[in-house]
Protein backbone atom coordinates (compact mmCIF):
# COMPACT_ATOMS: atom_id res chain seq x y z
CA UNK A 1 0.00 0.00 0.00
CA UNK A 2 1.50 3.69 -1.23
CA UNK A 3 1.22 7.30 0.49
CA UNK A 4 -1.24 9.23 -1.42
CA UNK A 5 -0.38 10.34 -4.60
CA UNK A 6 -0.78 14.36 -5.88
CA UNK A 7 -3.87 12.94 -7.81
CA UNK A 8 -5.52 11.67 -4.97
CA UNK A 9 -6.20 14.79 -3.27
CA UNK A 10 -8.01 16.36 -6.32
CA UNK A 11 -9.91 12.96 -6.63
CA UNK A 12 -10.60 13.63 -3.01
CA UNK A 13 -11.30 17.24 -3.02
CA UNK A 14 -14.19 16.14 -5.89
CA UNK A 15 -15.98 13.99 -3.91
CA UNK A 16 -16.07 15.86 -0.10
CA UNK A 17 -15.20 19.29 -1.58
CA UNK A 18 -11.79 21.28 -1.34
CA UNK A 19 -12.36 22.75 2.03
CA UNK A 20 -12.14 19.20 3.72
CA UNK A 21 -9.24 18.27 2.06
CA UNK A 22 -6.51 19.30 4.74
CA UNK A 23 -2.74 18.86 3.78
CA UNK A 24 -1.26 21.54 5.34
CA UNK A 25 0.68 20.23 8.38
CA UNK A 26 -0.35 22.81 10.68
CA UNK A 27 -4.27 21.53 9.95
CA UNK A 28 -2.99 17.84 10.01
CA UNK A 29 -1.60 17.93 13.51
CA UNK A 30 -4.53 18.18 15.31
CA UNK A 31 -5.33 14.26 13.87
CA UNK A 32 -2.01 12.81 13.79
CA UNK A 33 -1.43 12.28 17.78
CA UNK A 34 -3.27 10.57 20.01
CA UNK A 35 -4.67 11.86 23.62
CA UNK A 36 -1.47 10.03 25.46
CA UNK A 37 1.04 11.56 22.88
CA UNK A 38 2.54 8.02 22.81
CA UNK A 39 1.17 7.74 19.56
CA UNK A 40 0.83 8.73 15.86
CA UNK A 41 2.64 9.37 13.00
CA UNK A 42 2.14 12.10 9.94
CA UNK A 43 -1.11 11.41 7.66
CA UNK A 44 -0.83 12.21 4.09
CA UNK A 45 -3.96 13.98 4.03
CA UNK A 46 -7.14 14.64 6.18
CA UNK A 47 -10.63 14.21 4.78
CA UNK A 48 -13.63 15.02 6.21
CA UNK A 49 -16.50 13.62 4.61
CA UNK A 50 -20.46 14.92 5.20
CA UNK A 51 -22.27 11.88 5.04
CA UNK A 52 -22.28 7.92 3.76
CA UNK A 53 -22.15 8.49 0.03
CA UNK A 54 -18.91 10.85 0.09
CA UNK A 55 -17.18 8.21 3.03
CA UNK A 56 -18.29 5.26 0.46
CA UNK A 57 -16.69 7.52 -2.50
CA UNK A 58 -13.26 8.95 -0.15
CA UNK A 59 -12.65 4.72 0.55
CA UNK A 60 -13.54 3.76 -3.00
CA UNK A 61 -10.91 6.60 -4.53
CA UNK A 62 -8.06 5.26 -1.21
CA UNK A 63 -8.42 1.66 -1.98
CA UNK A 64 -8.17 2.07 -6.10
CA UNK A 65 -5.29 4.64 -5.31
CA UNK A 66 -3.52 1.58 -2.74
CA UNK A 67 -3.67 4.14 0.33
CA UNK A 68 -4.69 3.43 3.69
CA UNK A 69 -7.15 4.73 5.85
CA UNK A 70 -7.57 5.52 9.23
CA UNK A 71 -11.70 6.27 10.46
CA UNK A 72 -10.85 9.02 13.35
CA UNK A 73 -13.91 10.38 15.48
CA UNK A 74 -13.22 12.90 17.79
CA UNK A 75 -9.35 11.71 18.55
CA UNK A 76 -9.60 11.20 22.26
CA UNK A 77 -8.21 7.15 22.17
CA UNK A 78 -5.42 6.29 24.20
CA UNK A 79 -4.21 3.32 22.64
CA UNK A 80 -3.23 4.86 19.20
CA UNK A 81 -6.25 3.19 17.17
CA UNK A 82 -7.46 6.24 15.55
CA UNK A 83 -4.57 7.95 14.33
CA UNK A 84 -2.03 7.32 11.46
CA UNK A 85 0.90 5.18 11.72
CA UNK A 86 2.74 7.13 9.26
CA UNK A 87 1.73 8.48 5.14
CA UNK A 88 -2.04 7.02 5.73
CA UNK A 89 -5.24 9.32 5.17
CA UNK A 90 -7.00 10.19 8.03
CA UNK A 91 -10.42 9.84 6.98
CA UNK A 92 -12.83 12.21 10.13
CA UNK A 93 -16.35 11.35 10.56
CA UNK A 94 -16.18 14.96 12.55
CA UNK A 95 -18.72 16.24 10.18
CA UNK A 96 -21.30 13.65 10.41
CA UNK A 97 -22.91 15.10 13.96
CA UNK A 98 -26.57 14.70 13.39
CA UNK A 99 -28.54 13.84 16.38
CA UNK A 100 -32.14 12.49 15.48
CA UNK A 101 -35.32 13.12 17.80
CA UNK A 102 -36.34 10.67 20.29
CA UNK A 103 -38.06 7.72 19.15
CA UNK A 104 -40.26 7.50 22.28
CA UNK A 105 -42.27 4.32 21.41
CA UNK A 106 -38.86 2.50 20.57
CA UNK A 107 -36.69 4.38 23.07
CA UNK A 108 -34.34 5.00 20.67
CA UNK A 109 -32.67 7.53 18.99
CA UNK A 110 -30.27 7.73 15.62
CA UNK A 111 -27.32 9.40 15.54
CA UNK A 112 -24.56 10.30 13.16
CA UNK A 113 -21.19 8.49 14.05
CA UNK A 114 -19.50 12.03 14.59
CA UNK A 115 -21.83 13.41 17.47
CA UNK A 116 -20.35 13.61 20.78
CA UNK A 117 -21.31 12.14 23.48
CA UNK A 118 -21.85 15.54 25.49
CA UNK A 119 -24.10 16.70 22.65
CA UNK A 120 -26.36 13.91 22.78
CA UNK A 121 -26.48 14.20 26.74
CA UNK A 122 -27.51 17.76 26.03
CA UNK A 123 -29.63 16.98 23.40
CA UNK A 124 -31.80 14.14 25.99
CA UNK A 125 -31.61 16.39 28.78
CA UNK A 126 -35.54 17.13 29.54
CA UNK A 127 -36.69 13.81 27.57
CA UNK A 128 -36.78 11.72 30.47
CA UNK A 129 -34.93 9.53 28.41
CA UNK A 130 -30.68 9.48 28.94
CA UNK A 131 -27.75 7.29 27.25
CA UNK A 132 -26.64 4.64 29.32
CA UNK A 133 -23.03 5.07 28.58
CA UNK A 134 -20.91 8.09 30.35
CA UNK A 135 -17.60 8.71 30.77
CA UNK A 136 -14.83 11.70 31.23
CA UNK A 137 -13.86 12.09 27.83
CA UNK A 138 -17.59 13.10 26.82
CA UNK A 139 -17.21 16.47 24.90
CA UNK A 140 -14.64 14.97 22.67
CA UNK A 141 -15.48 11.47 22.20
CA UNK A 142 -17.96 10.56 19.25
CA UNK A 143 -20.57 7.89 19.53
CA UNK A 144 -19.11 6.41 16.75
CA UNK A 145 -15.73 5.94 17.60
CA UNK A 146 -16.98 4.80 21.09
CA UNK A 147 -19.27 1.96 19.23
CA UNK A 148 -15.49 1.15 16.83
CA UNK A 149 -14.21 0.97 20.26
CA UNK A 150 -16.95 -0.86 22.12
CA UNK A 151 -16.06 2.29 24.73
CA UNK A 152 -17.00 1.36 28.42
CA UNK A 153 -17.13 4.36 31.13
CA UNK A 154 -18.67 4.62 34.72
CA UNK A 155 -22.40 3.34 34.48
CA UNK A 156 -21.75 -0.35 32.36
CA UNK A 157 -22.25 -2.15 35.82
CA UNK A 158 -25.96 -0.79 35.27
CA UNK A 159 -26.04 -0.88 31.70
CA UNK A 160 -23.15 -2.73 30.37
CA UNK A 161 -20.76 -1.27 27.30
CA UNK A 162 -21.43 0.61 24.34
CA UNK A 163 -22.41 -2.83 22.51
CA UNK A 164 -24.87 -3.33 24.96
CA UNK A 165 -26.25 0.43 23.58
CA UNK A 166 -26.44 -0.76 19.46
CA UNK A 167 -29.65 -1.70 18.00
CA UNK A 168 -28.53 -0.36 14.44
CA UNK A 169 -25.47 0.80 12.20
CA UNK A 170 -25.20 2.19 8.76
CA UNK A 171 -21.68 1.49 8.24
CA UNK A 172 -19.20 1.62 5.17
CA UNK A 173 -17.52 -1.72 3.81
CA UNK A 174 -14.07 -1.26 2.31
CA UNK A 175 -16.03 -2.56 -1.02
CA UNK A 176 -17.28 0.84 -0.03
CA UNK A 177 -21.10 -1.25 0.06
CA UNK A 178 -22.94 1.01 2.72
CA UNK A 179 -24.71 -1.53 4.93
CA UNK A 180 -27.64 -0.33 6.53
CA UNK A 181 -29.56 -1.92 9.74
CA UNK A 182 -31.40 1.08 11.43
CA UNK A 183 -35.11 0.07 11.93
CA UNK A 184 -33.98 -0.37 15.62
CA UNK A 185 -35.76 -4.12 15.46
CA UNK A 186 -35.41 -5.35 18.98
CA UNK A 187 -35.65 -8.86 17.73
CA UNK A 188 -33.44 -9.54 14.87
CA UNK A 189 -32.27 -13.10 14.05
CA UNK A 190 -32.20 -12.71 10.61
CA UNK A 191 -28.67 -14.22 9.91
CA UNK A 192 -24.90 -13.02 11.56
CA UNK A 193 -24.91 -9.82 13.15
CA UNK A 194 -22.84 -7.75 11.33
CA UNK A 195 -23.13 -4.41 12.93
CA UNK A 196 -22.52 -6.42 16.25
CA UNK A 197 -19.29 -7.26 14.18
CA UNK A 198 -18.22 -4.02 13.71
CA UNK A 199 -18.44 -3.13 17.47
CA UNK A 200 -15.08 -3.43 18.79
CA UNK A 201 -13.28 -3.79 15.75
CA UNK A 202 -11.30 -0.52 15.71
CA UNK A 203 -12.16 0.82 11.83
CA UNK A 204 -10.52 -2.40 10.82
CA UNK A 205 -13.50 -4.23 9.06
CA UNK A 206 -15.72 -0.60 8.35
CA UNK A 207 -16.45 2.92 9.02
CA UNK A 208 -19.32 3.24 10.90
CA UNK A 209 -21.39 6.27 9.98
CA UNK A 210 -24.41 6.43 11.97
CA UNK A 211 -26.00 4.35 15.10
CA UNK A 212 -29.41 3.57 16.34
CA UNK A 213 -28.66 3.81 19.89
CA UNK A 214 -30.97 2.21 22.86
CA UNK A 215 -32.00 4.80 25.74
CA UNK A 216 -32.57 4.44 29.45
CA UNK A 217 -34.94 5.94 31.69
CA UNK A 218 -33.80 9.57 32.70
CA UNK A 219 -33.01 8.84 37.08
CA UNK A 220 -34.09 12.56 38.05
CA UNK A 221 -32.82 11.19 41.71
CA UNK A 222 -28.88 11.10 42.12
CA UNK A 223 -26.99 11.12 44.88
CA UNK A 224 -22.93 10.72 45.23
CA UNK A 225 -20.46 9.73 47.90
CA UNK A 226 -16.71 9.81 48.25
CA UNK A 227 -15.12 6.89 50.69
CA UNK A 228 -11.50 6.50 51.95
CA UNK A 229 -10.35 3.00 53.02
CA UNK A 230 -7.63 1.73 54.29
CA UNK A 231 -7.12 -0.54 51.35
CA UNK A 232 -8.38 -2.58 48.38
CA UNK A 233 -9.47 -5.32 49.81
CA UNK A 234 -11.88 -3.19 52.25
CA UNK A 235 -12.74 -1.19 48.37
CA UNK A 236 -13.92 -4.55 47.14
CA UNK A 237 -15.20 -5.06 50.76
CA UNK A 238 -17.83 -1.86 50.26
CA UNK A 239 -18.12 -3.06 46.82
CA UNK A 240 -19.83 -6.14 47.91
CA UNK A 241 -22.44 -4.75 50.48
CA UNK A 242 -22.83 -1.96 48.00
CA UNK A 243 -23.99 -4.46 45.05
CA UNK A 244 -26.24 -6.23 47.70
CA UNK A 245 -27.83 -3.40 49.39
CA UNK A 246 -28.07 -0.59 46.94
CA UNK A 247 -30.51 -1.65 43.39
CA UNK A 248 -30.05 2.01 42.49
CA UNK A 249 -25.84 1.96 42.08
CA UNK A 250 -24.80 3.67 39.20
CA UNK A 251 -21.12 3.79 39.63
CA UNK A 252 -18.60 2.36 41.30
CA UNK A 253 -14.87 3.96 40.90
CA UNK A 254 -11.68 3.31 42.34
CA UNK A 255 -8.11 5.60 42.85
CA UNK A 256 -5.45 5.53 45.24
CA UNK A 257 -4.11 8.52 46.77
CA UNK A 258 -0.86 9.27 44.53
CA UNK A 259 -3.19 10.13 41.69
CA UNK A 260 -5.55 11.54 43.92
CA UNK A 261 -2.58 14.42 44.98
CA UNK A 262 -1.56 15.22 41.20
CA UNK A 263 -5.24 15.93 40.46
CA UNK A 264 -5.37 17.98 43.61
CA UNK A 265 -2.11 19.95 42.33
CA UNK A 266 -3.34 20.31 38.76
CA UNK A 267 -6.73 21.21 39.64
CA UNK A 268 -5.57 23.26 42.56
CA UNK A 269 -8.37 21.86 44.47
CA UNK A 270 -8.57 21.08 48.08
CA UNK A 271 -8.36 17.58 49.62
CA UNK A 272 -12.01 15.97 49.37
CA UNK A 273 -12.09 14.02 53.02
CA UNK A 274 -10.63 15.27 56.51
CA UNK A 275 -7.81 13.21 56.36
CA UNK A 276 -5.74 11.42 53.96
CA UNK A 277 -6.44 7.76 52.96
CA UNK A 278 -4.36 5.09 50.96
CA UNK A 279 -7.75 4.57 48.98
CA UNK A 280 -10.64 6.07 47.27
CA UNK A 281 -14.09 5.23 46.42
CA UNK A 282 -16.23 7.11 44.91
CA UNK A 283 -20.37 6.26 44.71
CA UNK A 284 -23.08 6.98 42.53
CA UNK A 285 -26.71 5.80 42.88
CA UNK A 286 -29.37 7.30 40.63
CA UNK A 287 -33.13 6.01 40.95
CA UNK A 288 -36.82 7.76 40.40
CA UNK A 289 -37.10 8.39 44.10
CA UNK A 290 -34.14 9.82 46.38
CA UNK A 291 -31.99 6.61 46.87
CA UNK A 292 -29.41 8.84 50.03
CA UNK A 293 -30.77 6.61 52.55
CA UNK A 294 -30.42 3.17 50.47
CA UNK A 295 -26.86 4.26 50.28
CA UNK A 296 -26.81 5.52 53.52
CA UNK A 297 -27.55 2.09 54.46
CA UNK A 298 -25.41 0.62 52.47
CA UNK A 299 -22.34 2.34 53.71
CA UNK A 300 -23.15 2.08 57.45
CA UNK A 301 -21.30 -0.74 59.65
CA UNK A 302 -18.51 -0.65 57.04
CA UNK A 303 -17.53 2.95 56.23
CA UNK A 304 -17.67 5.42 59.26
CA UNK A 305 -19.32 8.67 59.13
CA UNK A 306 -15.96 10.58 59.27
CA UNK A 307 -14.48 9.10 56.03
CA UNK A 308 -17.31 9.69 53.65
CA UNK A 309 -18.55 12.99 51.71
CA UNK A 310 -21.94 12.64 50.73
CA UNK A 311 -23.26 15.38 48.04
CA UNK A 312 -26.60 15.33 46.32
CA UNK A 313 -26.87 18.43 44.27
CA UNK A 314 -25.50 18.80 40.43
CA UNK A 315 -22.82 20.99 41.40
CA UNK A 316 -21.12 19.39 44.45
CA UNK A 317 -21.59 15.98 42.95
CA UNK A 318 -19.40 17.48 40.03
CA UNK A 319 -17.18 18.58 42.16
CA UNK A 320 -16.68 14.98 43.66
CA UNK A 321 -16.56 13.64 40.19
CA UNK A 322 -13.72 15.76 39.14
CA UNK A 323 -11.36 13.88 41.40
CA UNK A 324 -11.72 11.23 39.37
CA UNK A 325 -12.40 12.45 36.07
CA UNK A 326 -9.14 14.63 36.19
CA UNK A 327 -7.02 11.50 36.46
CA UNK A 328 -6.04 11.37 33.03
CA UNK A 329 -5.29 15.15 32.34
CA UNK A 330 -3.20 15.08 35.53
CA UNK A 331 -1.26 12.41 34.97
CA UNK A 332 -0.64 13.48 30.82
CA UNK A 333 0.61 16.77 32.45
CA UNK A 334 3.21 14.57 34.35
CA UNK A 335 4.88 13.04 31.22
CA UNK A 336 3.63 10.71 28.33
CA UNK A 337 2.20 7.55 29.98
CA UNK A 338 2.23 3.93 29.41
CA UNK A 339 -1.90 3.32 30.18
CA UNK A 340 -2.52 -0.16 30.38
CA UNK A 341 -6.33 -0.47 30.62
CA UNK A 342 -7.08 -4.14 31.93
CA UNK A 343 -9.65 -6.17 33.62
CA UNK A 344 -9.37 -8.28 36.39
CA UNK A 345 -11.60 -10.73 37.48
CA UNK A 346 -12.88 -9.20 41.05
CA UNK A 347 -12.07 -11.96 42.89
CA UNK A 348 -8.22 -11.76 41.23
CA UNK A 349 -7.85 -7.55 41.81
CA UNK A 350 -6.61 -7.50 44.89
CA UNK A 351 -3.61 -10.26 44.34
CA UNK A 352 -2.83 -8.70 40.76
CA UNK A 353 -2.49 -5.46 42.76
CA UNK A 354 -0.33 -6.91 45.46
CA UNK A 355 2.12 -8.01 43.05
CA UNK A 356 2.07 -4.92 40.28
CA UNK A 357 3.96 -2.94 41.77
CA UNK A 358 6.87 -4.98 42.07
CA UNK A 359 6.48 -6.30 38.49
CA UNK A 360 6.68 -3.06 36.83
CA UNK A 361 9.67 -2.23 38.73
CA UNK A 362 11.30 -5.16 38.07
CA UNK A 363 10.93 -3.95 34.06
CA UNK A 364 11.41 -0.56 34.81
CA UNK A 365 13.16 0.26 37.85
CA UNK A 366 12.04 3.86 36.71
CA UNK A 367 8.67 3.70 36.70
CA UNK A 368 6.11 5.30 38.82
CA UNK A 369 2.46 3.24 38.77
CA UNK A 370 -0.65 5.13 39.12
CA UNK A 371 -3.68 2.95 39.16
CA UNK A 372 -7.28 4.50 39.43
CA UNK A 373 -10.33 2.67 37.46
CA UNK A 374 -14.11 1.40 37.42
CA UNK A 375 -13.94 -0.91 40.58
CA UNK A 376 -17.47 -2.35 39.83
CA UNK A 377 -16.33 -3.89 36.33
CA UNK A 378 -13.10 -4.97 37.85
CA UNK A 379 -11.38 -2.87 35.55
CA UNK A 380 -8.35 -1.08 36.15
CA UNK A 381 -6.46 1.60 34.31
CA UNK A 382 -2.63 0.82 35.11
CA UNK A 383 -0.91 4.40 34.37
CA UNK A 384 3.15 4.29 34.02
CA UNK A 385 5.13 7.16 33.97
CA UNK A 386 8.69 7.18 33.81
CA UNK A 387 9.87 4.65 30.76
CA UNK A 388 10.63 6.35 27.35
CA UNK A 389 7.28 5.78 24.72
CA UNK A 390 9.17 3.20 23.04
CA UNK A 391 10.63 1.05 25.84
CA UNK A 392 7.28 -1.43 26.58
CA UNK A 393 9.01 -3.65 28.96
CA UNK A 394 6.99 -2.17 31.56
CA UNK A 395 3.56 -2.63 29.09
CA UNK A 396 4.40 -6.08 28.66
CA UNK A 397 5.21 -7.07 32.32
CA UNK A 398 1.48 -5.43 33.30
CA UNK A 399 -0.44 -7.37 30.32
CA UNK A 400 1.26 -10.57 31.16
CA UNK A 401 0.53 -10.40 34.56
CA UNK A 402 -2.97 -9.50 34.31
CA UNK A 403 -3.31 -12.64 31.76
CA UNK A 404 -1.53 -14.79 34.78
CA UNK A 405 -4.63 -13.71 36.75
CA UNK A 406 -7.42 -14.59 33.89
CA UNK A 407 -7.96 -10.80 33.13
CA UNK A 408 -8.43 -8.97 29.99
CA UNK A 409 -5.75 -7.13 28.56
CA UNK A 410 -8.42 -4.52 27.29
CA UNK A 411 -11.61 -3.60 29.04
CA UNK A 412 -12.63 -0.11 27.00
CA UNK A 413 -9.87 1.35 25.28
CA UNK A 414 -9.36 -1.28 22.51
CA UNK A 415 -6.49 -3.06 21.67
CA UNK A 416 -4.57 -0.09 18.63
CA UNK A 417 -1.32 -0.15 17.76
CA UNK A 418 -0.68 -0.13 21.93
CA UNK A 419 -1.29 -4.44 22.41
CA UNK A 420 -1.52 -5.55 19.07
CA UNK A 421 1.57 -7.90 19.77
CA UNK A 422 0.44 -9.00 22.77
CA UNK A 423 -3.18 -9.89 21.75
CA UNK A 424 -2.37 -13.46 22.29
CA UNK A 425 -2.72 -12.83 26.17
CA UNK A 426 -6.22 -12.69 25.76
CA UNK A 427 -7.63 -14.56 22.26
CA UNK A 428 -6.34 -17.97 22.01
CA UNK A 429 -4.63 -18.54 18.28
CA UNK A 430 -7.78 -20.32 16.62
CA UNK A 431 -9.88 -17.08 17.60
CA UNK A 432 -6.66 -14.98 16.20
CA UNK A 433 -6.86 -17.13 12.54
CA UNK A 434 -10.64 -16.20 12.40
CA UNK A 435 -10.24 -12.30 13.16
CA UNK A 436 -7.63 -12.25 10.58
CA UNK A 437 -10.28 -14.22 8.03
CA UNK A 438 -12.44 -12.00 8.52
CA UNK A 439 -10.28 -9.21 8.19
CA UNK A 440 -9.21 -9.92 4.55
CA UNK A 441 -12.63 -11.37 3.56
CA UNK A 442 -13.74 -7.59 4.05
CA UNK A 443 -10.73 -5.99 3.47
CA UNK A 444 -9.04 -7.71 0.95
CA UNK A 445 -6.52 -5.09 0.51
CA UNK A 446 -5.84 -4.04 3.67
CA UNK A 447 -7.06 -0.72 3.40
CA UNK A 448 -8.81 0.24 6.84
CA UNK A 449 -6.86 0.86 9.82
CA UNK A 450 -3.66 -1.41 9.03
CA UNK A 451 -1.16 -2.40 11.68
CA UNK A 452 -4.27 -1.97 14.29
CA UNK A 453 -5.52 -4.72 16.28
CA UNK A 454 -4.32 -7.98 14.90
CA UNK A 455 -0.96 -8.60 15.76
CA UNK A 456 1.89 -7.93 12.99
CA UNK A 457 2.10 -10.90 10.95
CA UNK A 458 6.08 -10.41 10.09
C1 LIG B 1 -11.01 6.94 32.57
O1 LIG B 1 -11.64 6.06 33.10
O2 LIG B 1 -10.66 7.97 33.17
C2 LIG B 1 -10.71 6.82 31.11
O3 LIG B 1 -10.87 5.52 30.68
C3 LIG B 1 -9.41 7.41 30.69
C4 LIG B 1 -8.19 6.88 31.39
O4 LIG B 1 -7.90 5.70 31.38
O5 LIG B 1 -7.46 7.65 31.95
ZN1 LIG C 1 -11.97 4.34 32.05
Amino acid sequence: VDSAPPRLAQELAGVVGAAHVLADPELTAGYETDLTGRFGGPASLVVRPGGAAEVAAVLAACVAARVPVVPQGGNSGLVGGGVPTGGEVVLSLARLDSLGPVDTAAGQLTVGAGATLGALQRHLSGSGWAFGVDHGGREVATLGGMAATNAGGANVLRHGSMRAQVAGMEAVLASSDVIRRMSGAIKDNAGLDLPGLLVGSEGTLGIITALRLRLVPALPATVTALAGVEDVRAALALLDQLRRAAPSLHAVELFHRDGLELVIRRRRLPDPLPRPFPVYVLIECAARQDPLDELAGALGGVVSEDDVVVAADTASRRALWEYREAHNEAINAEGIPHKLDVCLPLGELAPFLDELHARVREAAPVARTIVYGHLGDGNLHVNVLGPAPGDDAADEAVLRLTAEHGGSISAEHGIGVAKARWLHLSRGPGEIAVMAAIKRALDPAGVLNPGKLLPPTD
